[in-house]
């Protein structure tokens, strides 16, 4: 049964590709065939709808294919927008939530969907840090705290993107000193690469002319029974950590690495997130409003070591997680209200997807304790994560 349907999604894609002579799709030349191909599959947004000007920057939206696989970026915060996997019965399925044009992120509330974060991806206490003897003071817009590089951060920018060929986009982005309060000149950057068995892979380099903090991740929020399905709440978690980093009721860690053993953080065996994560009697996720905490990955950055896997409950969607990055913050959409109108009209509802941050620690600055998270001139900043996608039949 499901080899006849792989069959139909080949044929599906063979004419999606028929229809669309540019095989890299900058999708700027390419309008109409590429509209055609993506009514076809009908899950890709229409790149006229990413095209706009933004800051004095041409914004656009970029697909990428490896096989079964296709993921589509903008360079507005350089953002994926849909990640496309076939489910058990070769039906692809778009497992990342995200909006279906650049307009409702560049001008609705930050969610950070899909969103590279930075310069610090996760929270500073209460905006302050110090750095070599001087105190550089950030937004705190996330009171009392600093989120995610601030308002503007990498999220809301445009950056520069630069097609390789059919799996590959680099996008590249200067963050000018004193933006968002961070010291230096920084230039990052980010390059997507879909690999053949519908892998993505994320690549970060950054480089610095001045002491500088900084911690780039990925903010994708993800429903492995597809985007606008109903909650995560079924989907079985494994999380390769015996640690994480306890945090206060503002989400800033204590310094602490408690172990996960007899908590509702332990996920060193596959457990469905909705059986603890209303355990209010634990204080950690009284805090988080569920599960929204670090975990100190036993991986120690050995890429190819497992760090989570997420076993989806109806599409047999299997996402495995592997990353250079010692942390991983699991969130779980508790902020999510349904406020969002997102693809295909769809809502987003509280706790319809989760988020896999592959990161340093939270308020690293601050905690001398943590893996540090300075660059310096002559530094280069390198790390890489990988999703995974597989079926469970
Ligand atoms: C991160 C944070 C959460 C929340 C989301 C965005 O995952 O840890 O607390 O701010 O981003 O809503």
């Amino acid at each position: 049964m499901h080899i006849k349907n792989n069959i139909f999604f080949i044929l599906l894609i063979a004419f999606a590709a028929c229809q669309n002579n540019s095989t890299m799709n900058n999708t700027s030349n390419t309008d109409s065939t590429k509209n055609d191909a993506d009514t076809t599959t009908q899950l890709i947004p229409s790149a006229k709808d990413f095209q706009s000007t933004i800051d004095e920057k041409q914004t656009d939206l970029y697909v990428l294919k490896n096989g079964n696989m296709q993921v589509a970026i903008t360079n507005y915060g350089a953002r994926i927008v849909s990640i496309i996997v076939p489910d058990k019965n070769g039906n692809p399925t778009d497992v990342s939530v995200g909006y279906d044009a650049v307009k409702p992120y560049s001008e609705g509330g930050d969610t950070y969907f899909g969103a590279i974060v930075g310069r610090y991806g996760n929270r500073i206490a209460k905006g302050k840090f110090k750095l070599d003897e001087k105190e550089y003071t950030l937004a705190t817009n996330n009171a009392p705290n600093h989120l995610h590089g601030g308002n503007k951060g990498f999220s809301r920018v445009v950056w520069d993107a630069q097609p390789q060929n059919d799996s590959t986009l680099i996008l590249t982005y200067l963050s000018k000193d004193g933006e968002e309060g961070y010291p230096g000149n920084l230039t990052s950057k980010v390059i997507y690469t879909v690999l053949s068995n519908n892998k993505l892979k994320i690549d970060y380099e950054a480089t610095t002319d001045k002491n500088t903090v900084l911690n780039l991740t990925n903010h994708t929020y993800f429903n492995l029974n597809g985007q606008g399905s109903e909650t995560i709440l079924n989907h079985a978690v494994m999380i390769n950590a015996d640690r994480y980093t306890p945090v206060d009721s503002t989400l800033i860690p204590t310094g602490k690495f408690e172990a996960v053993k007899g908590t509702p953080l332990d996920f060193r065996t596959p457990t469905a997130i909705g059986i603890r994560v209303n355990d209010t009697s634990n204080q950690q996720v009284k805090f988080g409003h569920g599960y929204d905490h670090n975990f100190v990955l036993n991986t120690k950055g050995n890429l190819n070591e497992k760090a989570a896997e997420v076993i989806s409950d109806q599409s047999g969607i299997v996402m495995d997680v592997y990353t250079k990055e010692p942390g991983l913050q699991f969130y779980v959409g508790n902020f999510m209200n349904g406020s969002h109108t997102i693809k295909g009209g769809k809502k987003d509802d509280y706790r319809t997807a989760f988020c896999m941050e592959t990161q340093h620690y939270p308020d690293s600055p601050n905690q001398p304790n943590f893996p540090t998270t300075e660059l310096k001139p002559g530094q280069q900043y390198q790390t890489t994560t990988i999703y995974a996608f597989t079926v469970n039949r």
